[in-house]
């Protein structure tokens, strides 16, 4: 098991550099900004009345990022897919975006084919391969970047560009203010949850301490319900770690009655709540009734108030904190957080399967 407050063995541990990586959310999101910036849509584009935002695993993430944020002020509805097949409604006033790190990942690429097909407006989101090659043969808007793998490392970008298109067709104010509110906390929150500060001021290594050796599970309202998931994919992906994520206020329609079996649940599971001031009232006394109910069960718990004075700021905030988390759980495990052979074992074996 590696110390938490040696930062050499933590670092050697680290063989993809993840934590370099997420001590760069920063720059990714000025950087993704900037490349926003520069791009401009066709005018045909504006003429749309939903979107359909394609992608998998850390490339899909951006996109439920975006929806907690936008969804109760952008005028189109934004749906999600991780999957093959659009939806029947798909078609020319339909805006897809197919985002996806490698510009590999086949459930993107088919989905993004039916799109080109049935003239919807489509666009692409990828540091390269089949997907930018497709969008460019097409003479499809294409935005690119460059960030070393792995794809979930790279979630300033993938947020941060969606933002930039949401923007620049006219579907959210702009959203540089609260960017700029973020980014300012990000780096505050790096100096605070980096590899140098010792579990004792770290309130990253802290968590991860008391979830080491647990099953996580995740819990949020509204905009933190995707940071939830982030939070849950980060654990399971660099932690190695079987983790759950859900909503509230559903959550109180179901899984609090979940809470006592197996016996010995309250030994297995660790439950985060993630919670903040700008929640819907009627949400934020079920964050407390909900804390109330974990007591009762004695499950161990800690709601987290997430920081940041906008929504945006808040999501970059938590999503910084449950990827640090996750980084130490990876060193408590042993693991190297980059290493996913299991997945890129999938995806050749899907290869191989084509016919
Ligand atoms: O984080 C990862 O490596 C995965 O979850 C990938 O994002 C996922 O497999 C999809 O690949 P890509 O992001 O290249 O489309």
């Amino acid at each position: 098991m590696i110390d938490l407050d040696n930062p050499q063995t933590l670092k050697k541990n680290d063989r993809g550099e993840m934590g370099l990586r997420l001590s760069e959310l920063p720059l990714q999101c000025r950087t993704a900004w900037q490349i926003a910036q520069e791009w401009s849509p066709p005018a045909e584009y504006r003429e749309v009345d939903s979107a359909i935002i394609l992608g998998m695993g850390g490339s899909a993430i951006g996109g439920d990022l975006l929806r907690g944020l936008v969804s109760d002020s952008c005028p189109l509805p934004i749906f999600l897919l991780r999957d093959y097949s659009l939806p029947h409604f798909a078609g020319s006033r339909t805006l897809v975006i197919a985002s996806s790190f490698s510009g590999d990942t086949e459930e993107t690429l088919f989905a993004f084919q039916q799109a080109l097909q049935r003239d919807c407006k489509t666009l692409a989101i990828s540091t390269g391969g089949r997907l930018a090659q497709l969008a460019e043969g097409s003479a499809v808007p294409l935005l690119t970047f460059n960030y070393p793998p792995p794809p979930r490392a790279a979630t300033g970008f993938s947020l941060v560009l969606l933002l930039g298109v949401f923007y620049h067709l006219g579907l959210i104010p702009d959203p540089s203010p609260d960017l700029e509110e973020g980014i300012a906390l990000l780096e505050s929150g790096i100096s605070q949850f980096r590899e140098e500060v010792p579990t004792s001021q770290n309130p990253a290594k802290q968590l991860a301490e008391k979830i080491q050796g647990r099953i996580p599970v995740f819990w949020g309202a509204e905009h933190l319900h995707p940071v939830a998931r982030r939070w849950k994919t980060q654990a399971n992906e660099n932690s190695k770690l079987a983790a759950f994520f859900e909503a509230l206020p559903e959550i109180h329609h179901n899984a609090v009655v979940g809470l006592r079996f197996p016996t010995d649940l309250a030994q297995k599971i660790f439950v985060v709540v993630l919670t903040s001031n700008l929640l819907h009232p009627r949400n934020l006394l079920r964050v407390q009734v909900t804390a109330e109910v974990l007591a009762k069960e004695k499950i161990p718990y800690q709601v987290i108030e997430v920081l940041g004075e906008t929504r945006l700021a808040e999501v970059l905030w938590g999503v910084l904190l449950g990827d640090y988390v996750s980084l130490y759980l990876a060193a408590r495990n042993g693991v190297d957080p980059s290493e996913i052979e299991v997945i890129s074992q999938i995806k050749k074996r899907m290869a191989e399967g084509w016919r």
